[in-house]
């Protein structure tokens, strides 16, 4: 018996790298797969009907069951229809999975409008547009009597929650509007028996980090593999099971690691019966203790990419800015 027999289950970019991991196993855990992808280049541009169904094949040789959608998450309507197609393919929806994502990464300098609102349309936009078209037929259930736990797999990335990377302003902006969102749905959904919680995948080998400085692209020939794309997959069906409590909450995954994220938690603070001036914040503030951004950052690539100072981490910013057209500082 699955952890996912009879669910079923909408996810979305699950053609390639995490998603599609994601819909082989939860199709191997007995759930239904509505599997969602237009097939789009890492940019948004193009499409290939053929990246969805090609998923759809493996799960249905495999003895699973699955349809494909090749919407697109930022299309309002799309984004209905895909709600639609697992209704009318499998009679209901239990599992929201969104995980679609496209990236343009350069330096903010060099970023146009239409570039940040792309993006934001995908990740933020898209995972609010499923949700709430799902949650609109789950409150209709549970309006005529209906009860059923359905949840909600949002995606975040350390791009947003932990360490928004150069290069990646609207990415990490969406990321963290994702972890917003997720805490706000989860609230609000509640009643309806919906539970939203949020991965944070990092690190895993997909298109999306064949470039990043230090990555290797093969697996290893055997044993543990910390940057398995598939590492997310399990983590994500424990959160889509019925059985699972949690709502709300935020989890790291790196291989084999699954931290829970604190939000963003508090640190030490300064008080005043009254209003500030500038002044005084000025010569105040610089007493509170501080994380040094640089610092933090070398900290978190260490795990993955061995030891990174401050000078290496000064060159693959250059790097990741000048691939945008910014020409890196003369004195960096
Ligand atoms: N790879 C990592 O290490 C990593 C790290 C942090 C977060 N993430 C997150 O994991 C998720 C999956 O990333 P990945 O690395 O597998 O990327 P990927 O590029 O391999 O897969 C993303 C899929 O989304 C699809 N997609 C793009 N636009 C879409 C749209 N409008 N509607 C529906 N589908 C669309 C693409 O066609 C693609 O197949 C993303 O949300 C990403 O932000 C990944």
């Amino acid at each position: 018996m699955g952890s996912l027999d009879g669910r079923v289950v909408l996810i979305t970019g699950a053609g390639r790298g995490i998603g599609r991991e994601e819909a082989l196993f939860f199709a191997a855990e007995g759930a239904k797969v509505v599997v969602n992808d237009p097939g789009v280049a890492i940019d948004g541009s193009g499409g290939d009907a053929g990246v969805a169904a090609k998923v759809v094949e493996e799960i249905t040789a495999g003895g699973g069951q699955a349809v494909a959608s090749t919407d697109s998450v930022a299309d309002w309507d799309g984004a209905r229809r895909m709600v639609e197609t697992a209704l009318d393919s499998f009679g209901d929806l239990h599992v929201v999975v969104n995980n679609a994502t496209i990236e343009r990464n350069m330096g903010l300098t060099d970023l146009s409008e239409q570039d940040f609102d792309d993006v934001l349309a995908v990740k933020l936009k898209g995972t609010f547009a499923v949700t709430r078209w799902a949650a609109r037929h789950w409150r209709e259930r549970f309006q005529a009597g209906v009860r059923a736990d359905r949840a909600v797999v949002n995606t975040s990335s350390g791009s947003g929650l932990l360490n928004p990377l150069p290069a990646q302003v609207s990415y990490a902006a969406g990321n963290a509007g994702v972890a917003a969102l997720t805490t706000v749905a989860a609230l609000e959904l509640g009643r309806y028996g919906v539970r939203v919680n949020c991965v944070s995948p990092s690190m895993a080998r997909t298109r999306l980090t064949v470039t990043v400085p230090g990555m290797s692209q093969e697996p290893p020939a055997a044993g543990y593999d910390p940057l398995d794309p598939a590492a997310s997959a399990p983590v994500a069906a424990y959160l889509a099971s019925s059985a699972c409590p949690l709502t709300g909450q935020m989890l790291s995954i790196r291989g084999g690691t699954v931290a829970v994220n604190r939000g963003w938690s508090l640190g030490d603070h300064l008080h005043k019966d009254g209003l500030w001036s500038v002044a005084e914040l000025a010569e105040q503030v610089k007493e509170l203790p501080m994380d040094d951004p640089y610092d933090k950052l070398a900290q978190a690539l260490t795990g993955a990419l061995g030891t990174v100072g401050r000078a290496r981490l000064q060159e693959m910013i250059n790097a990741l800015l000048d691939q945008g057209g910014e020409p890196a500082p003369a004195s960096a």
